[in-house]
């Protein structure tokens, strides 16, 4: 199978602890055993730290989301170092660049591309270029609520919703100042254009990430975790 993971800095980067990467590393060498895996990195805490900067600094917002996606690509050199010689050695700059490193068998690893946009969107748009069988965004929080949970304790989290339904929930937590949504407009709208099966899940545990991956890239044992967004009934 060809999986695309969405792996947030938020998890990977987290005070740019080099045994977590190494843990990450290691699930992802195991799931690389069997499937095919282009993993797209996010920036974290550090993107936040450098775009604030720029922001007080007076800089424009593609000026800052410029910034972050260099944040982003960094973590994706620390990820691709992590996995040393399983990993292919560059990191694509844009779609084409990656499908053709795909080729070479060895685990992709990427960040950001385009301004206007998080990493989410970069997977989604991959998995979709790549026609992949799963795309998972690993996150920090444990599926797709109704509304913000952090703003809203009424909020009620799903097992399995349908791209339009997703694309509403974004739109509505996007219109509120303070919420964040746990996957960006831009994934949204693709994820439902190409009628993509994706998971979000919270994977702050390398472990747990890698049995979902397995379990759910094989079929044979589903875990049953975070939110999935398909089409299927
Ligand atoms: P992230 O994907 O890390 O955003 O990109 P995030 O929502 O903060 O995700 P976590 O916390 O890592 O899970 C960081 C920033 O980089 C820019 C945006 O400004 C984004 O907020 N970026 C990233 C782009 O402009 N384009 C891209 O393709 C990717």
């Amino acid at each position: 199978m060809l999986i695309v993971l969405s792996l947030g800095g938020s998890i990977l980067a987290k005070d740019l602890d080099s045994d977590r990467f190494l843990k990450y590393a290691d699930v992802l060498r195991n799931i690389s055993k069997k499937h095919t895996l282009l993993v797209v990195t996010g920036g974290g805490e550090a993107a936040r730290h450098y775009i604030e900067a720029a922001r007080a600094m007076g800089a424009d917002e593609v000026t800052c989301d410029y910034i972050g996606i260099e944040i982003t690509r960094l973590n994706a050199r620390l990820l691709a170092a992590a996995l040393g010689s399983d990993a292919y050695p560059e990191i694509p700059q844009n779609y084409v660049e990656a499908s053709k490193a795909m080729n070479s068998g060895k685990i992709v690893v990427m960040g950001g591309i385009t301004p206007g946009q998080t990493t989410d969107a970069v997977a989604a748009i991959l998995a979709e270029f790549l026609r992949a069988d799963l795309l998972t965004i690993a996150t920090s929080i444990d599926g797709v609520y109704s509304s913000d949970p952090n703003c809203d304790p009424t909020a009620v989290k799903y097992d399995k919703i349908s791209p339009e339904k997703l694309i509403n929930i974004v739109m509505a937590i996007e219109m509120k100042a303070g919420s964040k949504s746990p996957v960006d407009p831009v994934a949204a709208k693709i994820i439902e254009r190409c009628k993509l099966d994706a998971l979000v899940m919270d994977a702050r545990d390398p472990a747990l990430l890698g049995k979902v991956l397995d379990g759910e890239a094989s079929k044979k044992s589903p875990v049953s975790c975070g939110t999935w967004i398909t089409t299927r009934k």
